[in-house]
């Protein structure tokens, strides 16, 4: 197996899991990182298991609704700094990923999405006919057409909660970012021109030895106010 593809091959999709406890540990190691360590970069080997990882996540329908942006150019970060409430992550961190979803979900990406299924799987759009209109019926042409761009919206976010787990169990750091301004972002990304909206960021990279953020205590409700068991 082709060490950092998604893999369509069943046979390599093997199970090899790690330990609770060290899922823990890195869940614990891992903090919305304040101040990068601006000369510390992510290596080109373990970015491409990061994209590989946001690519693997799993999205409602499999329509895959989005784009993740990753911007290495320090220029147009420069600029989005004063969209980012200047939040200095947006320069320091190594990679500055912005997700963006569709503005509006259309039949011709649902047929591309069974055009790919079937690409990537065999049979024929055909008979896959019913599973196609149930999602027009439901994205496209349905109630849900109208909030269709909050629909995406939460499939982005769950990308983006993939890339945090993911990037901890590799001991890289990140720092979720709702504090931007989607529309400056848009404008500085030429977004609206591809239908497409900034939703939530991501800064990774590694974090700085004095951020100070890393020795606080994880403030979490108890346990018994979170966890119902029915
Ligand atoms: C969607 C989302 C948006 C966030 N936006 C920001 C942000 O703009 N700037 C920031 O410093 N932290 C941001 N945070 C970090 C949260 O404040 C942080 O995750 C929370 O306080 C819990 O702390 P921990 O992640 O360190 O455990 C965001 C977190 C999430 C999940």
């Amino acid at each position: 197996m082709e060490m950092f593809s998604y893999s369509f091959d069943l046979a390599t999709r093997t199970m090899n899991p790690i330990h609770g406890e060290q899922l823990l540990t890195q869940l614990n190691w891992r903090y919305a990182t304040k101040k990068f360590d601006p000369t510390r970069k992510i290596s080109p080997e373990d970015w491409t298991v990061l994209e590989t990882a946001l690519i693997l996540s799993p999205s409602s329908y499999g329509l895959q609704p989005w784009k993740f942006i990753v911007i290495t150019d320090h220029k147009t970060r420069e600029k989005l700094l004063p969209a980012t409430w200047n939040q200095r992550q947006v320069l320091d961190c190594s990679h500055y990923i912005v997700f963006a979803v569709n503005t509006k979900i259309t039949e011709d990406y649902i047929d591309k999405h069974i055009t790919r299924t079937t690409e990537v799987r065999g049979g024929s759009a055909q008979a896959l006919k019913g599973f196609r209109d149930a999602i027009v019926s439901d994205i496209v042409a349905g109630d849900r057409a109208a909030t269709a761009k909050h629909w995406a919206t939460y499939q982005a976010y769950l990308a983006l909660g993939n890339l945090l787990t993911s990037a901890a169990l590799m001991g890289i750091d990140t720092c979720p970012m709702e504090g931007f301004e989607p529309a400056e972002y848009d404008k500085v990304l030429g977004l609206p021109a591809k239908n497409l909206t900034s939703v939530v960021c991501c800064a990774a990279g590694y974090r700085s030895p004095d951020d100070k953020a890393a020795g606080m205590k994880k403030v979490r409700f108890p346990r018994e106010q979170v966890i119902h068991i029915v």
